[in-house]
């Protein structure tokens, strides 16, 4: 009995079973912080009203935070985007009719621009669309439906087993042992150039780009792998970069919408 009631905490505890959590928190946070830097003088005013003075990467987990509340459980499948193998790009009429991630940030951007929505409505849609940002830059988010965007190939991080999408969701970020506004800053400065260049493109040329590194972290991973060290040495600055690209599209998007 007693035994019983530990494996069940152990459980409970260490999340084993648990689906999958996104970028995991420190991750969905940094690209918060990162775009709060990016904001226009009036996008960063009209989003602290709608926010009550809550931060961007304070609001970033709150569509992880909703996922427990069964209200809350159709807004599922909105974290994710699968395009067939066979399609070069993204069929709307193919599209999961439950919605998908990129319908989900069309979705927010639409109720944050319309006049007529509630203020209650574009609070919601902005954590949501804070948060979306995020997994739209985690590569296994715009992975194949087959194999549930990584979820269903294991690999070991370090002596533990896993899954590829979870160690680029949170266990490389938490590997790194640094805060959210830590792996916001410690970075060179963008020169503007750059900063154009993340910044070019629409919401589908960015699916595109993750789909893509996402191919290739397919391609670099065996069924089974044992990671760590190795992989984070070559993958981590990637990493970063995605959150780093999140953060300024994010706030690209946000300072179109508050023009
Ligand atoms: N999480 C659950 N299912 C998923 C999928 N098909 N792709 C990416 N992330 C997922
Ligand atoms: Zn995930
Ligand atoms: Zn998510």
């Amino acid at each position: 009995m007693k035994r019983s009631i530990l494996v069940l905490f152990a459980i409970f505890y260490t999340g084993i079973g648990f689906a999958e959590n996104d970028w995991g928190k420190t991750g969905h946070r940094t690209t918060g912080e990162i775009a709060e830097k990016h904001l226009s003088k009036k996008a960063q005013k009209a989003i602290s009203e709608l926010l009550e003075g809550q931060s961007l990467a304070f609001v970033a987990n709150y569509a992880d935070d909703i996922k427990s509340d069964p209200d809350y459980r159709k807004y599922g499948p909105w974290h994710y985007v699968n395009i067939a193998p066979e399609d070069d790009k993204y069929v709307r009429e193919k599209a999961n009719k439950d919605g998908d991630l990129l319908q989900a940030i069309e979705k927010s951007i639409a109720v944050l621009k319309d006049k007529n929505a509630s203020r209650e409505d574009k609070k919601f849609y902005l954590k949501m669309l804070v948060h979306f940002m995020g997994d739209l830059h985690q590569p296994f988010h715009v992975g194949r439906g087959s194999d549930r965007g990584g979820n269903d190939i294991q690999v070991r991080w370090f002596n533990e087993g896993s899954n590829i999408h979870r160690v680029w969701d949170s266990q490389m970020i938490d590997s790194y042992q640094m805060s959210y506004s830590e792996l916001a800053e410690n970075r060179k400065e963008l020169t503007r150039k750059e900063l154009k260049e993340i910044e070019e493109g629409n919401l589908l040329d960015w699916v595109y780009e993750s789909r893509e590194m996402a191919n290739r972290l397919y391609d670099s991973v065996e069924i089974g792998e044992k990671l760590g060290y190795e992989y984070m040495y070559k993958w981590f600055p990637r990493l970063r970069e995605q959150l780093h690209k999140g953060g300024v599209r994010l706030a690209k998007v946000l300072n179109e919408i508050y023009r």
